[in-house]
């Protein structure tokens, strides 16, 4: 199968996961519901799912239950980004080819609807078929401490706020992507082997994997906010600029930047040695997170 036949019948696996588990909206309250399909449904790359199941893929064929942390990790993500575009934050207009969250819904049902989805993420932690009660709370704790503030999302995006407008220094940005985007990068990778039953020696390769791809991640987003118009990246291009923040390319240029994205790459393939032809998946992915054009 081709790379992209490969992950669309995967995101499709994805979407469809997630259409189960999110509530309908026809359920009361059913403005918040569906406040909270249009930002999860509306697309994306779908990458920390894809992620998650391609980590318990380098351990085990299947892993029964993996929609759970899958979707719960696209969950917390998509209310990052619900949150992220607020006229508090980063005051956007347009994400995933649609008008925000708060455009259509207003402020007020935006904020609830990404704190529902963060909720729900956890509630299906706890749940999570297959899995022992030590796996789920081994998985809630990942999540939480990947979405929280010591070194992670809500750490970063603390950071990323203040840095608006500050000398960018290559200190400040590492610090910045290694928690706002980075974290839960790693953590997907953690959650889908976690589930899987890695051992100690595999989750750290995989964790060391999750760092520099998180890392190479945002890099790359940093240089397409440059490089590429608002329609194909389906959100307002050039804002890193106009709102002087603290990005790669601001620090280092867009050439060493790109070295910089290969080099993180190149550098996590290297964590996968271990597991030979059974990570391919990530290794392609790995592929996917530097050379996409979105
Ligand atoms: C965008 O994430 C926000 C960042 C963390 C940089 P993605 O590029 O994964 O966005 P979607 O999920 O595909 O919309
Ligand atoms: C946001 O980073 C990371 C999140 C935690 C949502 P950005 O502000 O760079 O994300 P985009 O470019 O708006 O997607
Ligand atoms: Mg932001
Ligand atoms: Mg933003
Ligand atoms: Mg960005």
């Amino acid at each position: 199968m081709t790379g992209g036949r490969r992950w669309a019948t995967q995101q499709q696996w994805i979407d469809d996961a997630l259409d189960r588990l999110l509530p309908s909206e026809e359920l009361s309250p059913a403005l918040i519901h569906r406040a909270m399909r249009y930002s999860v449904m509306a697309g994306g790359k779908r990458i920390r799912p894809l992620l998650c199941l391609e980590a318990a893929r380098t351990l085990r064929e299947e892993t029964p239950g993996i929609a759970y942390p899958a979707c719960a990790l696209e969950m917390v993500h998509t209310y990052s980004l619900i949150h992220d575009d607020l006229p508090a934050l980063d005051n956007d207009d347009l994400r995933r080819g649609r008008p925000t969250c708060h455009k259509v819904f207003g402020e007020a049902m935006a904020i609830l609807a990404g704190d529902a989805l963060l909720t729900l993420a956890f509630e299906l932690l706890s749940e999570t078929p297959g899995a022992s009660a030590t796996q789920r709370a081994a998985l809630v704790r990942e999540l939480a401490v990947a979405g929280g503030t010591r070194g992670g999302m809500i750490g970063g995006q603390v950071l990323d706020l203040e840095g608006e407008g500050k000398a960018p220094t290559a200190a400040l940005l590492e610090g910045i992507h290694r928690a706002k985007t980075g974290a839960l990068l790693r953590a997907s990778i953690r959650m889908g082997a976690i589930l899987a039953g890695a051992a100690d020696a595999e989750l750290d390769a995989l964790s060391r994997f999750g760092e520099h791809l998180g890392l190479a991640f945002q890099i790359v987003d940093d240089i397409l906010d440059v490089e590429q118009s608002s329609e194909a990246l389906g959100k307002t291009a050039g804002k890193d600029v106009s709102q002087q923040k603290i990005t790669f390319p601001a620090v280092f240029g867009l050439e060493a930047s790109r070295e910089m994205a290969a080099t993180e790459r190149r550098l996590g393939r290297e964590a996968l040695s271990g597991f030979g032809s059974r990570a391919d998946g990530l290794h392609a992915l790995a592929d996917l997170i530097v050379d996409r054009t979105a």
